[in-house]
């Protein structure tokens, strides 16, 4: 990832007065029946909060199909109760080098993305390969909201209300044979409508590819995600499918997926062949390796400021080790960075 020092810093009129939306969260938390025709209907076993939303912006669009599912969403397991990073962050502050390098490219240059109508082809080691719709690779599975910690490998983190379902879920309808070893991903490759896939000095190769090994993909934290703060997921944040893998550095959550391939052989991911000694395959966050230019014992949280940065210490796995520490206990995670 390359480090910006001059990274434009978000205006401030953008970004949502942190107690007034601390404020909000609680009313949510509190409202009942105020939220009228918004309120999601919660189940009896599912934790007992409302799906988190934000109503005073909607950025993109998205069929009326998906619209209905995500007015289902319920509340998962798993969630952090740590304070959520309001939605202007969230949707102003990315990473998505196919639309830009500087944190703000992405909610610019990302506007008229269209996501519909959108396929995704599985292939590979699996009984069940071919190209499906959006709609057929959705349908059979009900949203969860899950509010997790996502920690970037340039050691700033956030805390983000996601809308998904399991990959474990995914997977098992593909039926992968005893071949399959690991889950390739790959993203939309699209000169025309993705500026960043144009440019002559871009750090990275495109299509932009991530990988995990089988036992990581069916792991319960990893998330197929659709949306966030209760609507469908912007166009800078990966719409209209993405990956979120909590527990390790950010850009192995890989956006705007359009290809999943069960392959035998470890596939070679985007940022581990442009910088084999910087970022590796597996890129668990860990305090305890630092990146080759900078520490990853600590973590800024955001939003803050000059006068009020939120530097906390980085915890091993991001926080989720006893959900994860075993798939790694055979494994050197200092030379398996
Ligand atoms: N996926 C694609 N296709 N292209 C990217 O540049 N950036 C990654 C990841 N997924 C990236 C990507 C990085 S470095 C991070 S930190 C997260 O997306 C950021 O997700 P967010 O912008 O939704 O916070």
């Amino acid at each position: 990832m390359l480090i910006k020092r001059n990274t434009p810093a978000i205006k401030s009129s953008e970004i949502t007065d942190e107690q007034l939306y601390i404020n909000r969260r609680n009313l949510l938390k509190t409202a009942g029946t105020a939220l009228g025709a918004m309120a999601v209907p919660v189940l009896a076993n599912t934790p007992k909060r409302k799906v988190l939303r934000h109503d005073e912006t909607v950025i993109g669009s998205t069929p009326d199909w998906m619209q209905e599912k995500l007015g289902r969403t319920v509340p998962g397991n798993f969630s952090t109760d740590e304070p959520v990073t309001p939605f202007e962050y969230i949707t102003k502050y990315n990473n998505f080098y196919e639309f830009g390098t500087d944190k703000e490219d992405p909610s610019r240059n990302a506007k008229d993305f269209h996501t519909d109508p959108w396929s995704v082809e599985i292939m590979g080691e699996a009984e069940v390969t071919g190209q499906f719709t959006l709609e057929d690779i959705l349908r059979p599975h009900p949203l969860e909201e899950r509010i997790y910690r996502l920690r970037c490998v340039e050691a700033w983190s956030m805390v983000v209300p996601w809308i998904g379902f399991p990959l474990a879920d995914l997977i098992k309808r593909f039926k992968p044979t005893s071949k399959a070893k690991y889950v390739r991903f790959e993203t939309l490759f699209d000169p025309e409508r993705m500026p960043g896939q144009r440019s002559f000095f871009s750090a990275i190769d495109y299509p932009y590819v991530e990988g995990l090994r089988m036992d990581e993909a069916t792991n319960e934290l990893a998330l197929m995600v659709v949306g966030l703060y209760g609507q469908h997921l912007p166009p800078q944040n990966g719409a209209p499918l993405r990956l979120v893998i909590p527990w390790k550095y950010g850009f192995k959550s890989i956006k705007s997926i359009v290809r999943i391939e069960f392959t035998s052989r470890r596939p070679r991911t985007t940022w581990e062949r442009s910088a084999p000694n910087e970022y590796g395959f597996y890129a668990n966050v860990n305090p305890n390796v630092d990146h080759p230019r900078w520490s990853q014992a600590t973590e800024r949280r955001l939003p803050g400021s000059l006068f009020r940065p939120q530097r906390m210490e980085t915890m091993m796995f991001n926080g989720y080790g006893p959900q994860v520490a075993h798939l790694y206990s055979d494994l050197n995670l200092k030379r398996n960075f």
